[in-house]
Protein backbone atom coordinates (compact mmCIF):
# COMPACT_ATOMS: atom_id res chain seq x y z
CA UNK A 1 0.00 0.00 0.00
CA UNK A 2 1.25 3.32 -0.95
CA UNK A 3 1.80 5.70 1.93
CA UNK A 4 0.90 8.92 -0.10
CA UNK A 5 -2.92 9.74 0.65
CA UNK A 6 -4.86 10.98 -2.49
CA UNK A 7 -5.47 14.00 -0.73
CA UNK A 8 -5.77 17.10 -2.63
CA UNK A 9 -6.79 19.38 0.51
CA UNK A 10 -4.10 20.03 2.92
CA UNK A 11 -4.69 22.89 5.03
CA UNK A 12 -1.60 22.96 6.32
CA UNK A 13 -0.06 24.38 3.21
CA UNK A 14 -1.98 27.92 4.58
CA UNK A 15 0.39 26.85 8.06
CA UNK A 16 3.88 25.82 6.24
CA UNK A 17 5.43 29.29 7.52
CA UNK A 18 5.53 32.13 9.21
CA UNK A 19 5.47 34.08 5.83
CA UNK A 20 2.14 32.48 5.07
CA UNK A 21 0.67 32.27 8.62
CA UNK A 22 0.88 36.15 8.23
CA UNK A 23 -1.19 35.82 5.38
CA UNK A 24 -3.98 34.01 6.29
CA UNK A 25 -3.92 35.41 9.95
CA UNK A 26 -8.06 36.50 10.50
CA UNK A 27 -7.24 38.00 13.86
CA UNK A 28 -4.68 40.52 14.39
CA UNK A 29 -4.26 42.13 18.23
CA UNK A 30 -3.00 45.61 18.36
CA UNK A 31 -1.86 47.95 21.24
CA UNK A 32 -4.33 50.43 20.24
CA UNK A 33 -7.03 47.72 21.04
CA UNK A 34 -5.98 47.94 24.66
CA UNK A 35 -7.33 49.68 27.65
CA UNK A 36 -5.33 49.60 30.90
CA UNK A 37 -6.93 49.36 34.05
CA UNK A 38 -5.13 51.92 36.70
CA UNK A 39 -5.40 52.07 40.55
CA UNK A 40 -4.91 54.92 42.52
CA UNK A 41 -4.92 56.34 45.89
CA UNK A 42 -4.42 59.58 47.83
CA UNK A 43 -0.83 58.95 49.09
CA UNK A 44 1.87 60.33 47.28
CA UNK A 45 3.61 57.29 47.09
CA UNK A 46 3.41 53.61 44.64
CA UNK A 47 2.54 50.51 46.42
CA UNK A 48 2.34 46.89 45.34
CA UNK A 49 -1.41 45.33 45.82
CA UNK A 50 -1.29 42.39 47.83
CA UNK A 51 -4.14 41.03 46.19
CA UNK A 52 -3.06 41.48 42.26
CA UNK A 53 0.76 41.11 42.38
CA UNK A 54 2.46 42.84 39.32
CA UNK A 55 -0.30 45.77 40.01
CA UNK A 56 0.56 48.76 42.31
CA UNK A 57 -1.78 51.20 43.52
CA UNK A 58 -0.18 54.57 42.13
CA UNK A 59 0.00 58.20 43.72
CA UNK A 60 -1.24 61.04 41.47
CA UNK A 61 2.62 61.61 40.48
CA UNK A 62 2.92 57.63 39.44
CA UNK A 63 -0.10 57.20 37.74
CA UNK A 64 0.82 60.26 35.22
CA UNK A 65 4.13 58.20 34.97
CA UNK A 66 2.46 54.50 33.95
CA UNK A 67 0.17 56.35 31.73
CA UNK A 68 3.05 57.55 29.40
CA UNK A 69 4.90 54.52 29.55
CA UNK A 70 1.52 53.02 28.45
CA UNK A 71 1.05 55.81 26.13
CA UNK A 72 4.51 55.40 24.68
CA UNK A 73 3.92 51.30 23.57
CA UNK A 74 0.85 52.44 22.05
CA UNK A 75 -1.68 51.93 25.06
CA UNK A 76 -4.02 55.13 24.36
CA UNK A 77 -6.49 54.69 26.77
CA UNK A 78 -7.12 54.32 30.37
CA UNK A 79 -9.61 53.22 33.00
CA UNK A 80 -9.28 54.43 36.69
CA UNK A 81 -10.15 53.12 39.91
CA UNK A 82 -9.56 54.64 42.73
CA UNK A 83 -9.21 53.19 46.68
CA UNK A 84 -11.26 56.00 48.76
CA UNK A 85 -10.47 56.63 52.63
CA UNK A 86 -12.56 55.22 54.73
CA UNK A 87 -13.17 58.46 56.24
CA UNK A 88 -14.42 59.61 52.93
CA UNK A 89 -17.33 56.96 52.88
CA UNK A 90 -20.81 57.02 53.28
CA UNK A 91 -24.10 54.95 52.86
CA UNK A 92 -24.79 57.70 49.72
CA UNK A 93 -20.97 58.10 48.69
CA UNK A 94 -21.56 61.55 48.18
CA UNK A 95 -17.69 62.08 47.41
CA UNK A 96 -18.01 60.41 43.95
CA UNK A 97 -19.03 63.60 42.82
CA UNK A 98 -16.14 66.01 44.95
CA UNK A 99 -14.88 68.43 41.98
CA UNK A 100 -11.79 67.99 44.48
CA UNK A 101 -11.97 64.30 44.61
CA UNK A 102 -9.07 61.73 43.45
CA UNK A 103 -10.89 61.01 40.43
CA UNK A 104 -10.89 64.69 38.89
CA UNK A 105 -7.76 65.37 40.15
CA UNK A 106 -6.37 62.21 38.52
CA UNK A 107 -8.46 63.24 34.82
CA UNK A 108 -6.67 66.78 34.86
CA UNK A 109 -3.27 65.73 35.62
CA UNK A 110 -3.38 62.73 32.62
CA UNK A 111 -4.67 65.08 30.27
CA UNK A 112 -2.58 68.09 30.92
CA UNK A 113 0.35 65.80 30.75
CA UNK A 114 -0.76 62.91 28.27
CA UNK A 115 -3.62 64.61 26.04
CA UNK A 116 -3.60 61.82 23.60
CA UNK A 117 -4.78 59.28 26.15
CA UNK A 118 -8.75 58.98 26.02
CA UNK A 119 -9.67 59.09 29.80
CA UNK A 120 -12.31 56.69 30.77
CA UNK A 121 -13.81 56.54 34.56
CA UNK A 122 -15.63 53.88 36.07
CA UNK A 123 -19.54 55.07 37.40
CA UNK A 124 -20.26 53.10 40.50
CA UNK A 125 -20.54 53.89 44.04
CA UNK A 126 -18.42 50.61 45.47
CA UNK A 127 -15.30 52.57 46.55
CA UNK A 128 -16.85 55.58 47.95
CA UNK A 129 -20.03 53.80 49.61
CA UNK A 130 -19.69 52.48 53.11
CA UNK A 131 -21.77 49.32 52.69
CA UNK A 132 -19.68 48.48 49.72
CA UNK A 133 -21.78 48.41 47.21
CA UNK A 134 -22.44 49.47 44.07
CA UNK A 135 -25.43 51.49 45.05
CA UNK A 136 -27.19 52.84 48.02
CA UNK A 137 -28.38 50.25 50.37
CA UNK A 138 -31.39 49.99 52.28
CA UNK A 139 -32.05 47.53 54.90
CA UNK A 140 -36.14 45.87 54.84
CA UNK A 141 -37.37 47.02 58.05
CA UNK A 142 -39.50 43.82 58.68
CA UNK A 143 -37.07 41.51 57.52
CA UNK A 144 -33.42 43.30 57.67
CA UNK A 145 -32.93 42.39 54.09
CA UNK A 146 -30.61 44.43 52.18
CA UNK A 147 -32.22 46.42 49.43
CA UNK A 148 -30.06 48.21 46.53
CA UNK A 149 -31.95 51.21 45.67
CA UNK A 150 -32.03 51.50 41.87
CA UNK A 151 -33.64 55.23 41.24
CA UNK A 152 -31.73 57.03 43.89
CA UNK A 153 -28.52 55.14 42.67
CA UNK A 154 -28.61 56.82 38.98
CA UNK A 155 -29.67 60.15 40.43
CA UNK A 156 -26.39 59.59 42.31
CA UNK A 157 -24.47 57.74 39.44
CA UNK A 158 -25.20 60.77 37.12
CA UNK A 159 -23.68 63.22 39.57
CA UNK A 160 -20.80 61.19 39.64
CA UNK A 161 -20.37 61.25 35.35
CA UNK A 162 -21.27 64.78 35.28
CA UNK A 163 -18.36 65.69 37.83
CA UNK A 164 -15.55 63.14 35.68
CA UNK A 165 -17.16 64.81 32.50
CA UNK A 166 -16.01 68.29 33.64
CA UNK A 167 -13.05 67.18 35.28
CA UNK A 168 -12.00 66.26 31.35
CA UNK A 169 -12.85 62.36 30.83
CA UNK A 170 -13.69 60.82 27.25
CA UNK A 171 -15.34 58.70 28.46
CA UNK A 172 -17.82 57.69 31.51
CA UNK A 173 -18.17 53.93 32.12
CA UNK A 174 -21.06 53.02 34.28
CA UNK A 175 -20.12 49.52 35.94
CA UNK A 176 -23.68 49.41 38.58
CA UNK A 177 -25.48 47.27 36.50
CA UNK A 178 -28.59 49.72 37.76
CA UNK A 179 -31.83 49.55 35.54
CA UNK A 180 -31.98 53.04 33.60
CA UNK A 181 -28.51 54.32 34.25
CA UNK A 182 -27.26 54.88 30.83
CA UNK A 183 -30.25 56.84 29.45
CA UNK A 184 -30.14 58.80 32.48
CA UNK A 185 -26.22 59.82 32.43
CA UNK A 186 -26.54 60.63 28.44
CA UNK A 187 -29.19 62.98 29.76
CA UNK A 188 -27.58 64.63 31.98
CA UNK A 189 -24.31 64.66 30.30
CA UNK A 190 -26.27 66.36 27.51
CA UNK A 191 -28.35 68.81 29.35
CA UNK A 192 -24.50 70.11 31.00
CA UNK A 193 -23.33 70.37 27.30
CA UNK A 194 -21.42 67.49 27.90
CA UNK A 195 -22.72 65.71 24.34
CA UNK A 196 -19.22 65.09 23.71
CA UNK A 197 -19.00 62.40 26.33
CA UNK A 198 -19.05 58.50 25.54
CA UNK A 199 -20.62 56.65 27.39
CA UNK A 200 -18.85 53.00 27.63
CA UNK A 201 -21.69 50.66 29.26
CA UNK A 202 -21.11 47.72 31.20
CA UNK A 203 -23.89 45.46 29.47
CA UNK A 204 -23.56 42.20 30.57
CA UNK A 205 -21.54 42.14 33.89
CA UNK A 206 -21.60 39.15 35.49
CA UNK A 207 -22.11 38.71 39.44
CA UNK A 208 -18.51 36.96 39.38
CA UNK A 209 -16.49 35.60 41.49
CA UNK A 210 -13.30 36.77 39.36
CA UNK A 211 -13.76 40.24 40.97
CA UNK A 212 -12.52 39.04 44.31
CA UNK A 213 -8.77 40.07 43.74
CA UNK A 214 -9.78 43.54 42.46
CA UNK A 215 -11.77 44.10 45.43
CA UNK A 216 -8.76 43.59 47.80
CA UNK A 217 -6.91 46.48 45.72
CA UNK A 218 -9.39 48.77 46.52
CA UNK A 219 -10.59 47.67 49.94
CA UNK A 220 -14.30 47.38 48.13
CA UNK A 221 -15.77 44.23 48.79
CA UNK A 222 -19.57 44.11 50.09
CA UNK A 223 -19.73 44.30 53.97
CA UNK A 224 -22.63 42.64 53.52
CA UNK A 225 -24.67 40.21 50.98
CA UNK A 226 -23.59 39.99 47.60
CA UNK A 227 -24.14 41.91 44.26
CA UNK A 228 -26.55 39.58 42.92
CA UNK A 229 -29.46 41.36 42.23
CA UNK A 230 -27.91 44.13 40.17
CA UNK A 231 -25.16 42.10 38.51
CA UNK A 232 -26.12 39.17 36.40
CA UNK A 233 -26.98 35.12 36.87
CA UNK A 234 -23.54 33.87 34.77
CA UNK A 235 -25.99 31.19 34.00
CA UNK A 236 -27.83 33.51 31.28
CA UNK A 237 -27.29 34.32 27.73
CA UNK A 238 -30.12 36.08 26.46
CA UNK A 239 -30.95 38.45 29.49
CA UNK A 240 -27.56 39.75 27.75
CA UNK A 241 -29.07 40.42 24.76
CA UNK A 242 -31.57 42.51 26.13
CA UNK A 243 -29.43 44.20 28.40
CA UNK A 244 -27.69 45.07 25.34
CA UNK A 245 -30.99 46.07 23.40
CA UNK A 246 -31.88 48.39 26.27
CA UNK A 247 -28.06 49.93 26.37
CA UNK A 248 -28.30 50.54 22.32
CA UNK A 249 -31.81 52.19 22.83
CA UNK A 250 -30.46 54.50 25.49
CA UNK A 251 -27.78 56.22 23.95
CA UNK A 252 -24.52 53.73 24.88
CA UNK A 253 -21.49 54.57 22.28
CA UNK A 254 -20.12 51.66 23.24
CA UNK A 255 -20.88 48.15 25.32
CA UNK A 256 -19.06 45.63 27.47
CA UNK A 257 -19.27 42.01 28.05
CA UNK A 258 -17.22 41.33 32.11
CA UNK A 259 -15.73 38.73 32.38
CA UNK A 260 -14.21 37.95 29.17
CA UNK A 261 -12.46 34.70 28.81
CA UNK A 262 -15.22 32.19 30.97
CA UNK A 263 -17.93 34.75 28.74
CA UNK A 264 -16.44 34.41 25.27
CA UNK A 265 -19.99 32.94 23.29
CA UNK A 266 -21.20 36.44 25.80
CA UNK A 267 -19.32 38.28 23.69
CA UNK A 268 -20.01 36.38 20.18
CA UNK A 269 -23.81 36.69 21.39
CA UNK A 270 -24.06 40.52 21.29
CA UNK A 271 -21.57 40.85 18.34
CA UNK A 272 -23.93 38.91 16.18
CA UNK A 273 -26.89 41.37 17.17
CA UNK A 274 -25.26 44.94 17.63
CA UNK A 275 -23.77 47.03 15.84
CA UNK A 276 -21.71 49.12 18.22
CA UNK A 277 -18.41 48.66 19.58
CA UNK A 278 -18.00 45.95 21.97
CA UNK A 279 -15.48 45.91 25.05
CA UNK A 280 -14.08 42.72 27.19
CA UNK A 281 -12.65 42.74 30.80
CA UNK A 282 -10.06 40.50 31.41
CA UNK A 283 -10.81 40.57 35.07
CA UNK A 284 -8.48 40.24 38.43
CA UNK A 285 -9.03 36.70 38.77
CA UNK A 286 -8.37 36.17 35.27
CA UNK A 287 -5.28 37.88 35.30
CA UNK A 288 -4.44 36.47 38.59
CA UNK A 289 -4.89 32.80 37.53
CA UNK A 290 -2.46 33.20 34.80
CA UNK A 291 0.49 35.18 36.81
CA UNK A 292 -0.67 32.17 39.65
CA UNK A 293 0.31 29.44 37.27
CA UNK A 294 3.19 30.89 35.66
CA UNK A 295 4.79 31.69 38.63
CA UNK A 296 5.15 27.78 39.56
CA UNK A 297 6.62 27.71 36.28
CA UNK A 298 3.67 25.31 34.81
CA UNK A 299 2.64 27.65 32.28
CA UNK A 300 4.33 30.39 29.80
CA UNK A 301 2.90 33.66 31.08
CA UNK A 302 3.69 35.59 27.94
CA UNK A 303 2.41 33.11 25.74
CA UNK A 304 -0.60 32.11 27.60
CA UNK A 305 -1.14 35.74 27.87
CA UNK A 306 -1.02 36.65 24.46
CA UNK A 307 -3.49 33.86 23.40
CA UNK A 308 -6.06 34.35 26.56
CA UNK A 309 -5.84 38.22 24.53
CA UNK A 310 -6.44 36.86 21.11
CA UNK A 311 -9.28 34.95 22.28
CA UNK A 312 -11.06 37.40 23.26
CA UNK A 313 -10.88 39.48 19.95
CA UNK A 314 -12.22 36.34 17.91
CA UNK A 315 -14.64 35.90 20.04
CA UNK A 316 -15.52 39.38 18.76
CA UNK A 317 -14.51 42.20 21.07
CA UNK A 318 -13.19 45.40 19.64
CA UNK A 319 -11.17 46.58 22.65
CA UNK A 320 -9.90 45.08 25.83
CA UNK A 321 -9.42 45.86 28.99
CA UNK A 322 -6.74 44.42 30.89
CA UNK A 323 -3.93 44.49 33.42
CA UNK A 324 -1.63 42.65 31.13
CA UNK A 325 -1.38 45.88 28.74
CA UNK A 326 1.12 47.29 28.96
CA UNK A 327 3.47 44.32 28.76
CA UNK A 328 1.09 43.04 26.02
CA UNK A 329 1.56 46.42 23.93
CA UNK A 330 5.41 46.11 24.25
CA UNK A 331 5.81 42.37 23.30
CA UNK A 332 2.98 43.65 20.40
CA UNK A 333 5.63 45.94 19.14
CA UNK A 334 8.97 43.81 18.82
CA UNK A 335 7.27 41.60 16.82
C1 LIG B 1 -17.07 47.89 40.61
C2 LIG B 1 -16.11 47.19 39.71
C3 LIG B 1 -15.62 45.89 39.93
C4 LIG B 1 -14.70 45.63 38.93
C5 LIG B 1 -14.62 46.77 38.11
N1 LIG B 1 -15.53 47.72 38.61
C6 LIG B 1 -15.89 44.94 41.03
C7 LIG B 1 -17.26 44.56 41.35
O1 LIG B 1 -18.20 44.77 40.59
O2 LIG B 1 -17.42 44.04 42.44
C8 LIG B 1 -13.92 44.36 38.80
C9 LIG B 1 -12.69 44.39 37.98
C10 LIG B 1 -11.78 43.24 38.16
O3 LIG B 1 -12.05 42.25 38.87
O4 LIG B 1 -10.68 43.31 37.58
N2 LIG B 1 -18.00 48.72 40.08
Amino acid sequence: MSEKLDLPIRPRRNRKTPAIRGLVRETVLTPADLIYPLFLHEDAEDTDIASMPGCQRYGLEGLVREVGEASAVGVKAVVLFPKIEDSLKSPKGEECYNPDGLVPRAIRAIKSAHPEVAVITDVALDPYNSDGHDGIVVADEKSGDLRILNDETVAVLCRQALCHAEAGADIVAPSDMMDGRVGAIREALDEAGHEGVSILSYTAKYASAYYGPFRGALDSAPKAGDKKTYQMDPANWREALREAELDVAEGADMLMVKPAGPYLDIIRAIREEVDLPIAAYQVSGEYLMIKAAAADGWIDEEKVMMESLIGIKRAGADMILTYFAKRAARLLRAE
